[in-house]
């Protein structure tokens, strides 16, 4: 079915025009001033007059299927991917993160087979690294020509997810020698253990003190530590959901060397801080993440980051826990309390009315951050993350007037709260396309939730 939108602005990371987009087989087919549909052809026409329209946002750090920390994260790709694409995300790039015992190629096909005909939206995988030696550098090999063109590390969660700096190095060999950017969880794990223990040997045990056991040195020695090994190795990597002044300024110092490094920061970090974790009932369970909410002053720093594009994504790190039989684990002790704060479904909504209303960033900042860069760096486009002939017909028409507010009522992401409970929202998502279908009309899900194809990748950081 052909699909023609007519009279929206269109957005992309550089520029906007008035102008009509026509697709047919899943891809953009023509930009031009006033299109009517080819004779003989039958095409979904939408009226996006007063709208914005921007090419599909992509979400480049999501846990969905995620055994952790006890227990199993609460989203399918079914609820995540319906969620991502009310919220305006049309591909969503998941972390698999394998236990060390795990085979990397195994944990490829259990994530694959997790997703495969169950996501409404596209996806891929960045591949978990958890432990290293011959035999798991052969398969990330063979996972690199199967179309996975990125890694993941963690420096953190000791004794589960995290490598040590033989692992390190030989990660960022290897990665460097395909031409794969390895995506790296930076928080020095030593510290945060001897922390946690100092905190809790003086009952300290509340949500409130699981960002005094990771402060911004600990994540800032992780991302120092980082450059130090990607330096030495030439590898490309990319910073995840940093949080704070002290981390980017660690990654922008390596820049500044010439480390090629890319730096992500994630919503929660832009618009909720450190009081929240401090709420009373142990609702502040419910802000638990990693890295932690940090104090205010570091969300200007962040936001001015992006505006320059210093920071070149924001993520969601979407990590959905219920509070109520998950959080809960952790009542007597903060460092049992599942991490993780679910936002796929409000990253584009909040970027917009907390960053675009009140003059933070400019539009194009807002596409370029939240879905083109994410394209480029990992190997997606200009399939993704623009409004080109040629790119997949994967359309965001954004009504900037209508307004409502979050709640975990009508939300569709699968967990009992939301992190931005009543918060009011300025525009949203009246319609999205992925590959030319309409899969969200008037803010509501209407599409096929198999629609989604996995998307194999090409490396590209050589
Ligand atoms: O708190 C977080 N970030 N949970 C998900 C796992 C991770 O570290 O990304
Ligand atoms: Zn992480
Ligand atoms: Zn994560």
């Amino acid at each position: 079915m052909a699909l023609l939108i007519k009279n929206g602005t269109i957005v992309t990371s550089t520029d906007s025009w008035k102008s009509d987009i026509y697709c047919e087989q899943g891809v953009i087919q023509r930009i031009a001033p006033s299109i009517e549909p080819p004779e003989g052809t039958s095409a979904t026409v939408v009226d996006a007059t007063g709208t914005f329209v921007f090419p599909g946002f992509i979400d480049p750090h999501v846990h969905i299927y995620l055994p952790f920390m006890g227990t199993f994260a609460k989203d399918d790709h079914t609820s995540a991917s319906v969620a991502a694409l009310v919220g305006g995300t049309t591909t969503l790039i998941e972390m698999i993160c394998p236990s060390r015992q795990e085979e990397p190629l195994e944990a490829l096909e259990v994530w694959q087979s997790k997703a495969l005909g169950k996501s409404a939206c596209d996806y891929t995988f960045h591949l978990g690294v958890t432990r290293m030696d011959d035999e798991v550098a052969d398969q990330l090999r063979q996972a690199v020509e199967r179309g996975i063109a990125s890694f993941k590390i963690f420096l953190a969660y000791k004794g589960a997810l995290g490598i040590d700096d033989t692992e390190l190095y030989r990660t960022l060999n290897l990665a460097k020698s395909m031409g794969v950017i390895v995506t790296a969880h930076c928080e020095n794990e030593t510290a945060i253990y001897e922390k946690q223990q100092e905190l809790l040997a003086v009952r300290k045990t509340g949500p409130q003190y699981h960002e005094p056991s990771r402060p911004t040195l600990v994540e800032a020695e992780g991302v120092h530590h980082l450059m130090t090994f990607a330096e030495l190795t030439g590898a490309h990597v990319y910073v995840v959901h940093t949080s704070c002044d002290e981390a980017l300024q660690a990654a922008l110092a390596a820049r500044y060397r010439g480390v090629h490094v890319w730096i992500e920061t994630v919503v929660p970090h832009l618009v909720l801080d450190n009081t929240y974790a401090e709420r009373e009932a142990f609702e502040g369970a419910k802000y638990v993440m990693s890295p932690p909410l940090r104090d205010k002053r570091h969300q200007h720093i962040l936001w001015n980051a992006i505006r320059s594009r210093l920071v070149s994504t924001v993520a969601t790190d979407h990590a959905p826990f219920d509070f109520s039989g998950q959080k809960t684990i952790g009542r007597d002790d903060f460092t049992k309390i599942p991490n993780g704060i679910p936002s796929v479904e409000n990253r584009v909504d909040l970027l917009y009315t907390y960053g675009v209303v009140p003059g933070r960033i400019d539009l194009q900042t807002l596409v370029d951050a939240a879905s083109t860069q994410a394209a480029r760096l990992f190997g997606l486009y200009p399939r993704k993350g623009t409004i080109q002939v040629g790119s997949d017909a994967d359309l965001v028409v954004f009504d900037p007037d209508w307004q409502g507010t979050i709640s975990a009522e009508t939300q569709a992401m699968r967990v009992d709260y939301s992190a931005f409970e009543g918060w009011p929202l300025q525009g949203r998502p009246s319609l999205v396309a992925v590959r030319g279908d309409v899969q969200v009309r008037d803010g509501k899900f209407v599409g096929r939730t198999d629609h989604g194809q996995m998307l194999c990748r090409e490396p590209t950081h050589f």
